[in-house]
């Protein structure tokens, strides 16, 4: 703000400065003076634009320059609700919270599903040997599960109902998200479907996630009818167009953004209320908008835009293939395993496929900790192979 002032009072002093008349022995001191006035305003101008708005030029070749419509200031920023101050205020200092220590880092591991778990055997495997390092938290939205893992035994939290695209999936997120909140020696949260499978060891997935500097959220732009044409101008002043996102809802997070999802109501009241299936006509999905579009405003650097639960669209159908037993095979685990590279398809008729390599830290790694979509059918075959291809 002070710069837009002084800017603006800048240029109504050059307007009203009065030609130099009589003082020939002044005149080159003067011109200098005005000279470096003019390249500190052009400067200021460059500041207050950014690198988007601002060409650089000089006031002296016109011609090439940017229209003096241009160097007006930007409107000015838009006034802030209440509501929104205080939702910043909270976000920004939760965001500089230097992380909590704990003697003894755990991951919760927390099941989203209908009822039982049909791989809990599986993720039994997985978890035996390492148990003052995890910990599982279950919402059954459906029916209570019947378990037949004893680490599974007591781990279900209070659950409802949850409709698919609807809010309440996201609520059951929140959900789990609290209630593994409630133990503090949780540091990293992962959300995982009763069709996920891991695919690399316990040890693997423990250092991945623990040493990793990010949260992994998948957020990509879709400028397609299923990325930004799910967009409502509801959301307007807080959402803008422009910070509309989109990802796959199998997160993992720091502990710090679970508490940042915990703090906030305004952006998740917004989804609430405008982003549901059949609103204004177009079906729009909180759970694959709310999280990304989210954290794509205000921590963009600290998530990796990927989700390291792998999953095959390649079909093209409504829904991701879901593996049989017969799919299962060394090779189908060993491909997984080995892709180093994220990609995301856009929307629309040009149906955009965008690559990014997987970086961890700063260096490519694989991608995947953990597959879906599994069929019950598969965990034999899957019991078999975790032994062997786990790294
Ligand atoms: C994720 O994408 C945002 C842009 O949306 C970018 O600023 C950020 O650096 C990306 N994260 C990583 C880890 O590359
Ligand atoms: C594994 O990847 C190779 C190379 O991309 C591909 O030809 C093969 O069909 C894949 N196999 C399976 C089972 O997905
Ligand atoms: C994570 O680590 C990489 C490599 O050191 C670095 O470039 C990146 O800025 C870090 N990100 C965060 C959010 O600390």
């Amino acid at each position: 703000m002070k710069i837009h002032k002084a800017w603006w009072l800048g240029i109504r002093d050059i307007q009203i400065m009065p030609a130099p008349r009589h003082r020939p022995q002044s005149r080159r001191p003067q011109w200098i003076i005005i000279l470096v006035f003019l390249v500190s305003v052009s400067l200021i101008g460059a500041y207050v634009y950014g690198s988007r708005h601002y060409s650089a030029c000089y006031f002296f070749s016109s011609s090439s320059c940017i229209s003096f419509k241009q160097w007006l200031p930007p409107s000015p920023a838009r006034v802030f609700t209440d509501d929104e101050i205080a939702a910043r205020v909270v976000i920004r200092d939760i965001l500089n919270m230097h992380p909590m220590q704990s003697k003894n880092p755990k991951i919760a591991f927390m099941f989203l599903t209908p009822g039982s778990l049909p791989f809990e055997k599986l993720w039994e495997k997985f978890f035996l040997g390492h148990e003052d390092r995890f910990s599982i938290y279950i919402h059954a939205s459906r029916e209570k599960p019947k378990h037949v893992s004893p680490l599974f035994i007591d781990r279900d939290i209070h659950s409802k109902k949850v409709a698919w695209g609807k809010i309440s999936m996201v609520d059951a997120e929140k959900r789990l998200l609290a209630n593994a909140l409630k133990d503090a020696e949780n540091q990293h949260f992962v959300l995982l479907s009763d069709s996920c499978v891991p695919i690399h060891d316990f040890d693997y997935v423990y250092n991945y996630l623990m040493d990793a500097n990010v949260s992994f959220i998948d957020c990509f732009e879709d400028p397609g009818p299923h990325g930004t044409g799910r967009y409502s101008n509801h959301m307007l002043p807080e959402i803008e167009k422009k910070d509309w996102r989109k990802g796959a809802q199998w997160f993992t997070m720091k502990r710090q953004h679970a508490l940042l999802v915990m703090a906030d109501s305004l952006y998740y009241l917004k989804f609430k209320h405008f982003c549901k299936p059949g609103m204004e006509g177009r079906n729009c999905y909180a759970d694959e908008h709310y999280l990304p579009t989210l954290f794509h405003m205000v921590d963009p650097s600290g998530i990796a835009n990927w989700s390291v639960t792998h999953v095959d669209w390649s079909e093209g159908k409504w829904h991701p293939k879901a593996y049989r037993a017969q799919d299962v095979t060394f090779e189908l685990l060993r491909n997984i395993t080995s892709i180093d590279v994220s990609f995301h398809v856009t929307s629309n008729e040009k149906k955009v496929l965008q690559q990014r390599p997987c970086l961890w830290n700063g260096v490519k790694r694989p991608c995947y900790l953990f597959a879906r979509k599994f069929y019950p059918e598969t965990l034999d075959k899957m019991m078999r192979y975790i032994s062997n291809y786990t790294i």
